[in-house]
């Protein structure tokens, strides 16, 4: 049944293959959100590279139709999850591009003061921990509110998925119930402030 008063996360992944892993943690994420909770995918595939003579916030546009969803899906979102790769000790490039689409204008743009929710997994064993601070950091620069706790950093993924991608480790699915839980209540400790700050 659908509960419209639920706490709605929009989540996306920062992989685009079909056998991701982080798209699979992301799949798993959205079955397990407790009740109260629920959580839509965007998928960022048709989300084309940042142009800025296309970007209506910056005196270009029209915004492709895609950016136009991405950004109304993210507008509407009580919240985020953002499922990450590690790319070279980075985040993925899909899901900076997704970020960079939507950080303007400065200030007060679809990301100002949303509060988001890092995940992640890696099949080496870093987890995608350094990814995951990257990605902090950009989100300084779009004054989002990045959940600190719980972490959800995967590292050997192969070990907790099967072979259809199913997440069998049932310590990180109650972490996962954890996570989407402290964001529901992160989310309600940072109501948007009226005014922007100066
Ligand atoms: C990687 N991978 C990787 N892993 C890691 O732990 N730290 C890293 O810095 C990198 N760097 C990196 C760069 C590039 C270009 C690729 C293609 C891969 C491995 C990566 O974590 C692994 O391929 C994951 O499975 C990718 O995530 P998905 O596609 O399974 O979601």
């Amino acid at each position: 049944m659908l509960d419209s008063d639920a706490f709605a996360i929009v989540g996306m992944a920062g992989s685009l293959r079909s056998g991701s892993f982080n798209r699979a943690l992301l799949q798993a994420m959205a079955e397990l959100a407790p009740d109260g909770i629920s959580i839509d995918t965007f998928d960022l595939s048709p989300v084309p590279l940042y142009n800025a003579d296309l970007d209506e916030s910056v005196d270009g546009g029209p915004y492709p139709d895609a950016v136009r969803d991405l950004r109304a899906a993210v507008e509407q979102a009580d919240a985020l999850l953002l499922t990450t790769p590690e790319y070279n000790w980075g985040p993925s490039g899909v899901l900076k591009n997704a970020i960079d689409w939507l950080s303007r204008p400065a200030g007060a743009s679809p990301l100002n003061q949303k509060p988001i929710a890092l995940a992640g997994a890696s099949k080496g064993m870093s987890g995608t921990g350094r990814g995951q601070l990257q990605l902090r950091q950009n989100l300084l620069a779009t004054n989002s509110y990045v959940l600190q706790r719980p972490v959800i950093q995967i590292g050997n993924a192969k070990d907790h998925f099967d072979e259809h991608l199913r997440l069998v480790d049932e310590d990180l699915r109650t972490r996962i119930c954890d996570q989407l839980i402290a964001l529901r209540e992160w989310s309600r400790r940072h109501q948007p402030m009226s005014a922007p700050l100066p």
